[in-house]
């Protein structure tokens, strides 16, 4: 019979706690704030590995084509991103600790770990490529894997290769179920009511935004082909502003919570990446990182470009005041209740 688990044995204690080797005990110059470097940088890659567990959960459940807004395996997918908001929000908050090093504490050590940087955290760039971020839109595209190792550099390209969980939320919403056939969609009964009240809510100096309104909402019809710069497809653009609007309605609750989930983990990333900057900035100043970037800058301009979700946030601009909603067909009214007669 096997022995009794023992606590150290099951979360293999003896690793972890002996994974911690300051270069500045090896070189005999000991720095006491490196312990602390090495032990935040560790729970930072802890904490993307479970977010990656929990995004791979999410990414098999949504490449089911019968996944649809009544399924319970909905709910799992809800569940599981907000986990992963709160987890980053944990990781934003977690640059507090690090801010109790002063610059002079990181100057006793810094130059030992050169070239090493978080720039080289893999775990990182797989998750941003999971969740969406394609090649062609990051900032610095060849720099970005430049100091990674051949086999990490593999992983991130088999995550751009893959369907993302953005790509699965459009086709997700591309299959919403009820919208085109209770709101007339194909003579465009519902969204050409919708556009005139949109009109009627616009101030003079957005009479521009009208034009983005067809563009979003009736544009070419597929992603990828004309209109390349785009992730969401005009009738996923519709099903989610109707999620919006109509979020009231028990069956779009769930995919409301979904759709905002998504813009908190973009929020929470971006409030990571702005910490994150303002760290370095206080931390080594205009001076260029162990990384080899330009420091400060290179961070901005990643910080500005890698929103992933912003096409879902760009929506928030077509909505109208809930009060001048067209009202819905009564068949769909029912339809979007608890009980479906
Ligand atoms: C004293 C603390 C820190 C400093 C001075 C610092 C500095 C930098 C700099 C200058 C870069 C740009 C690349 C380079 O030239 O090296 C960078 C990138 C990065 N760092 Fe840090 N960092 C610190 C702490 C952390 C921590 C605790 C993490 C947690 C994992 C982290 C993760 C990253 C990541 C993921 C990138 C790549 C960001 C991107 O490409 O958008 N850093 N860091």
């Amino acid at each position: 019979m096997a022995g009794e688990m023992h606590y150290n044995d099951y979360l293999q204690l003896d690793k972890i706690l002996n994974a911690q080797t300051p270069e500045s005990i090896q070189q005999n110059l000991p720095a006491h704030d490196e312990m602390l470097f090495i032990i935040i940088h560790q729970t930072y890659e802890l904490w993307f590995k479970q977010l990656h567990h929990e995004i791979d959960s999410i990414l098999h459940i949504m490449k089911k084509p019968a996944m649809n807004d009544n399924s319970p395996e909905l709910q799992t997918v809800v569940h599981r991103l907000n986990r992963m908001v709160i987890v980053l929000r944990v990781l934003v908050h977690q640059i507090d600790i690090l801010e109790t090093m002063t610059p002079m504490d990181f100057l006793d050590f810094r130059d030992m770990l050169r070239p090493a940087s978080g720039f080289q955290s893999w775990q990182f760039k797989e998750l941003e490529a999971k969740l969406g971020l394609k090649y062609e839109s990051r900032y610095g595209q060849e720099y970005y894997i430049s100091k990674l190792r051949a086999e990490q550099i593999e992983i991130i390209k088999k995550a751009e290769s893959e369907r993302s969980l953005l790509e699965l939320v459009n086709a997700w919403l591309e299959r919403m179920p009820l919208a085109p056939v209770y709101l007339g969609e194909e003579n465009g009964n519902f969204w050409n009511g919708y556009r005139d009240r949109y009109q009627d809510s616009l101030a003079e100096v957005e009479r521009d935004n009208l034009s983005s309104f067809d563009e979003i909402f009736f544009g070419d019809n597929e992603t990828g082909t004309t209109r390349p710069h785009r992730s969401l497809s005009p009738g996923a653009c519709r099903a989610a502003l109707f999620i919006m609007l109509y979020r009231g309605y028990p069956l779009l609750q769930l995919p409301f919570q979904l759709l905002n989930a998504l813009l908190e983990i973009d929020e929470q990333l971006s409030s990571w990446r702005y910490r994150h900057m303002n760290m370095v900035h206080r931390m080594i100043g205009t001076r260029i990182g162990t990384g080899g970037s330009s420091g400060k800058d290179y961070l901005k301009a990643a910080a500005d470009r890698h929103y992933i979700f912003k096409e879902i946030a760009q929506l928030n601009s077509f909505l109208i005041e809930r009060r001048k909603l067209p009202v819905l067909p009564s068949e769909l009214e029912k339809r979007l209740g608890f009980v479906a007669s």
